[in-house]
């Protein structure tokens, strides 16, 4: 199936709502201990930033500040409805080590260089330019720096598309429904994404398939 893109930024109040209510807390917090259990080392080695790019309610920016307390979390999005909600989160529980930045990628606001690890969770389907969030990890993340990247894949065919959607998020509301059906038809497949690796001189890092809907990009930068 060719892919179809929807809106970059999620700045629709209603719509942010809706995706920071959503129960994502089984994948989230998959998604931060593997980060931690693949680059722990890693991470233990350096008290720089952390940036979380397309934070979005802060999901994984707030599991990473709790898990990682010593440690600077830099969150940031392009949409301010996601933003508000992220930060009211941040002081509901207490975290004083996340900042959330607005910022829409491309970005001149983010320091070049700067970062000990980069992450970023399903924003890479929602770029119409891929090309925008490799070069902007390339851009700011220190040499050596570990990069942690998740996103859905995109299905083979509309019928797959539908039927992840009616098996995974069935008892979702409508609008969420939508927005999923959506993302996994704007979502890359592996193949593209190791194409985009390769275009913006990170092609050490590796891509991986992973259960039946997503895929990772996991590896250092070049240093
Ligand atoms: C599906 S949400 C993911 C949120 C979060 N990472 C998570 O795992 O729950 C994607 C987020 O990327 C943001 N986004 C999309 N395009 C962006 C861009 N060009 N620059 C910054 N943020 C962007 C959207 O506003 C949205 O908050």
């Amino acid at each position: 199936m060719r892919r179809t893109v929807e809106p970059e930024l999620m700045d629709d109040e209603e719509q942010a709502r809706a995706y920071a209510s959503a129960d994502f807390s089984a994948s989230d917090t998959a998604f931060v201990e593997a980060f931690q259990a693949r680059f722990g080392a890693a991470l233990a080695a350096s008290d720089a930033p952390i940036a979380d790019l397309g934070c979005g309610p802060g999901n994984i920016a707030l599991r990473l500040a709790h898990a990682l307390p010593q440690r600077r979390i830099v969150a940031v999005d392009g949409a301010e409805a996601m933003l508000a909600l992220g930060r009211e989160r941040a002081r509901t529980e207490g975290r004083d080590n996340v900042d959330f930045v607005r910022a829409t990628l491309p970005s001149d606001a983010l320091p070049p260089a700067h970062f000990g690890a980069i992450v970023s969770n399903s924003l890479l389907h929602h770029l119409h330019d891929p090309s925008v969030l490799w070069r902007t990890v390339a851009h700011i993340g220190r040499p050596g720096a570990p990069v942690y990247v998740g996103d859905l894949r995109r299905p083979p065919t509309p019928e797959a598309a539908r039927a992840i959607v009616a098996r995974y998020a069935g008892d979702a509301p409508p609008l969420l429904q939508e927005d999923y059906l959506a993302s996994l038809h704007a979502a890359f497949e592996p193949a593209e994404v190791a194409s985009q690796l390769a275009a913006a001189g990170l092609g050490g890092l590796a891509v991986e398939a992973v259960a039946d809907r997503y895929l990772l990009v996991v590896g250092r930068l070049p240093g």
